[in-house]
């Protein structure tokens, strides 16, 4: 957190500031460098209303001359480059999902060694991972033979974070997202969005659909941990942050039985069926949990929410607001 005393020298750009993450993210640099010094940029026209409104650029990324122009306007210190089609979108349309993850990325990777960027943040996933890979405690160095395009992007977009760093010095760090909770913002088409979606038909009173199978285990994080993560990581000092592929991180392993369970336990009601889809097949394919010793060893990383710590803070502002809105 900047002090009164202390001078904010950073100018920050989030690429696909509208998205789950982007969303949080966008509010949490605002809080710490000034509303300001951090550029939301995303494909969707502003929004007015939304909190991440202003300073605001519609920008498509994959448009490598519009990036640049915004790029010599304005002297970023630091990029965090969030735009990417998920898992689940990105089976639908395999060669768009490549082209988005894999353009975009080289596009940011090489202005920002042209425009001399300090430090640039790009999320890898528990995707780059596959039916090869160890299924418990899958560890850093864990085989990555995906199964998906989506997975494909990330271990291949690791690679290349990895060459800008050795080759240009370029200051890239990463993180291997697992499926991520988040009740201001709605997930955007990966494999684990329903841990959201139940959420919000539990509080509506709904029967909840699941497209997954009920033993399915696979890592999560909720939003909270996962931005933390994300400022400790660029917080730290370069030469701490030994892997510039991406650093598996772990918080909490569940199956939507075992999420529904704790959900219920507050909303006795709420009932849940089964019905899995293709999404079924990626889950599948992924780590059911996730070694972290590394980032815990290099820049002292730790989650701090369990599954029961989760559900209630979830329940807690999803119930509010509906209220409100009630
Ligand atoms: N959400 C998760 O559970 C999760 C897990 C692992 C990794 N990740 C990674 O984190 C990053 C953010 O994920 P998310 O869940 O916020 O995704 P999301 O789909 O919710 O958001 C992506 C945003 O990018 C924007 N976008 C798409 N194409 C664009 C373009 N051409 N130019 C500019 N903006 C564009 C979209 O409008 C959207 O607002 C992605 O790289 C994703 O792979 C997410």
């Amino acid at each position: 957190m900047l002090t009164e005393n202390m001078e904010n020298t950073e100018k920050i750009l989030v690429i696909g500031a509208c998205g789950q993450i982007g969303g949080e993210l966008t509010l949490a640099l605002r809080k710490r460098f000034g509303n300001g010094n951090v550029i939301a940029a995303d494909l969707r026209a502003p929004d007015t209303t939304a909190e991440t409104a202003l300073p605001y650029v519609q920008l498509n990324v994959l448009d490598k001359l519009a990036l640049e122009e915004l790029m010599t306007a304005e002297s970023f210190t630091q990029v965090f480059h969030l735009a990417a089609m998920l898992s689940a979108n990105g089976e639908r349309d395999p060669q768009a999902a490549w082209k988005l993850n894999m353009d975009s990325l080289l596009h940011v990777l090489d202005l920002s060694v042209k425009y001399r960027v300090s430090k640039i943040f790009w999320p890898s996933s528990i995707a780059v991972f596959g039916p090869d890979s160890p299924k418990q405690r899958c560890p850093q160095q864990g085989v990555t033979a995906p199964g998906t395009v989506y997975g494909i992007s990330k271990a291949a977009g690791e690679y290349w974070c990895n060459y800008y760093f050795e080759k240009y010095g370029l200051d890239v760090r990463s993180i291997r997202y697992p499926g991520l909770i988040s009740y201001k913002t709605l997930p955007g088409g990966g494999t684990t969005d329903y841990a959201v979606d139940i959420f919000h038909s539990a509080v509506k009173g709904e029967l909840f659909q699941c497209f997954l199978k009920e033993n399915t285990v696979l890592p999560m994080m909720y939003m909270n941990d996962a931005v933390r993560a994300t400022l400790e990581l660029m917080d730290a000092p370069a030469e701490q942050v030994g892997i510039r592929t991406s650093y598996n991180l772990s918080a909490i392993s569940f199956s939507p039985k075992e999420i529904y369970e704790e959900i219920k336990k507050a909303c006795p009601d709420f009932k849940i069926t089964y019905q899995p889809d293709a999404r079924q097949q990626i889950a599948d394919s992924w780590p059911q949990s996730i070694d972290d010793s590394v980032a815990r060893l290099h820049w002292n990383w730790m989650a701090a929410y369990d599954l029961k710590s989760m559900v209630a803070d979830m329940l807690d502002n999803i119930g509010t607001k509906v209220v409100v809105k009630a």
